[in-house]
């Protein structure tokens, strides 16, 4: 899809209103897809509110190949049969950051994992070594040669007491999977808080798993075999998405009610833009937001859970660009997700970059121009900036925002955006 040449041109001005609907999670659709891999032959995992974009399509393409039945019909999941194969093809592996999960998850039922070392956005290294070296911990013997990565444990794996290096989420869930199916007990400290490792522990307890702590920094899994029971399960929705849209309609002085949503996993953003300026209300599942278009300064570090998510990171750039005076953002997640500054420069953003911190002085306008998003909140942060740009703004990169936002054009333009796919 390098090559796609269908452009986003967005004309600034206008003031989003209205009522916008959010998808489930994609980042917890992608890692309970590939959890599901691991019930029983004879069962039936269903998902629900699994969105329809072009990741999940990809995600069904590796679990076919790994010799599983899926259905996918209206957002709903459903995967069934014997998990046979030890190879996943290369390059549809190169194409997500999820594939990774297959390596827990062969590891977990196949005790082989052949595999391309995973792709997804380019937001600087993302090195799997914490993957390795703690299900290296667990029994798995690896080698990696020419963006392969092959994993064998010929006697099974072992639960172990392991602490993480950093909290990666992949590398939470990858081995939370691989423990799933460990003789014994495994605890992992230091490891990832987000809802979407809830969401997996939540699935993987009702495949019968015993799971205690997700959402705490220390977790622990008792290996066991699968139980023969169909499961149900609704992925979360998307706080990515739902954090996306609060923030557009700040950038734009809007007033929308956003539907669907889980307000508690956005309280970090939700706050910081409160005492920016931003008028939020959020109640069970939706969250209104009212804006002048005017905020203050604001001073901004991404975290791991439950700080304000490293996703957001450029997209909350773009809102300094409103602020009075001179703002500062960190990203101490992904601390090299810088590339699009160079596209908002392009606009007339004045930005400065340092190490792992951009410094955005509030310019209240900025221009229509052709740019470029090079991964999918990249993108998604220049079609936002193009919402507040004076004239029309051309961005270059659909195909990353279809990997991660069902309709992320038509829900603008639903909330008043003069927008269009060319
Ligand atoms: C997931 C999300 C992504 C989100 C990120 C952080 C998916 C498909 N993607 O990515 O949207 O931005 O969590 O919330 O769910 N790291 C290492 N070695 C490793 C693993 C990670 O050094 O083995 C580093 C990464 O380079 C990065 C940091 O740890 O700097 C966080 O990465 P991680 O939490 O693993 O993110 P992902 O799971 O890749």
């Amino acid at each position: 899809m390098e090559n796609d040449n269908r452009h986003i041109f967005v004309k600034g001005g206008k003031r989003l209103q209205g009522e916008v609907t959010i998808e489930g999670s994609k980042n917890s659709a992608l890692v309970c897809m590939a959890a599901s891999a691991l019930a029983d032959k004879d069962t039936t995992v269903t998902l629900n509110n699994v969105p329809d974009i072009s990741d999940v399509y990809v995600m069904i393409d590796l679990l076919r190949a790994l010799g599983k039945t899926v259905t996918y019909e209206n957002e709903v999941f459903k995967i069934t049969g014997e998990l046979k194969y030890t190879e996943l093809p290369r390059e549809l592996c190169g194409s997500i950051r999820g594939s990774t999960y297959f390596l827990g998850v062969m590891m977990a039922g196949l005790n082989h994992a052949y595999l391309g070392l995973p792709g997804g956005d380019r937001i600087g290294a993302r090195p799997i070594d914490i993957h390795l070296d703690n299900l290296e911990m667990m029994g798995m013997k690896y080698k990696m040669d020419g963006g392969v990565v092959e994993g064998t444990a010929p006697n099974g794996l072992s639960g172990r007491d392991l602490f993480l290096s950093f909290p990666s989420v992949g590398a939470t869930c990858n081995i939370i999977m691989a423990a799933s199916r460990a003789k014994g007990k495994t605890t992992i400290s230091n490891c990832a808080k987000e809802p979407e490792i809830v969401d997996l522990a939540n699935l993987l307890s009702q495949m019968g798993v015993k799971i205690i702590g997700a959402g705490s920094d220390k977790i622990t899994i008792y290996g066991s075999a699968p139980i023969k029971t169909d499961v149900e399960h609704d992925v979360i929705s998307d706080r990515i998405e739902t954090g996306v849209f609060i923030t557009a309609v700040a950038i734009t002085g809007g007033d929308a009610v956003i539907k669907n949503c889980t307000p508690y996993h956005n309280y970090p953003l939700i706050s910081m833009l409160s005492k920016a300026g931003v008028f939020i209300e959020a109640n069970d599942n939706e969250i209104h937001v009212v804006s002048t278009g005017d905020v203050n300064a604001l001073k901004i570090t991404t975290m791991p859970f439950p700080g304000v998510a490293t996703d957001l990171q450029p997209l909350l750039t773009v809102l300094a660009l409103k602020a009075d005076g001179i703002s500062t953002i960190t990203d101490l997640v992904f601390p090299e997700r810088f590339s699009y500054i160079y596209e908002l420069a392009k606009m007339g953003a004045k930005l400065e970059h340092s190490g792992n911190t951009v410094r955005i002085t509030g310019v209240k306008r900025i221009d229509g121009t052709k740019v470029v998003g090079s991964d999918i909140r990249a993108a998604t942060a220049l079609v936002c900036a193009g919402l507040m740009a004076d004239g029309v703004t051309e961005v270059e990169g659909m195909h990353h925002i279809e990997r991660g936002y069902k309709d992320f054009v038509g829900k603008l333009k639903s909330l008043g955006a003069e927008i269009m796919i060319k």
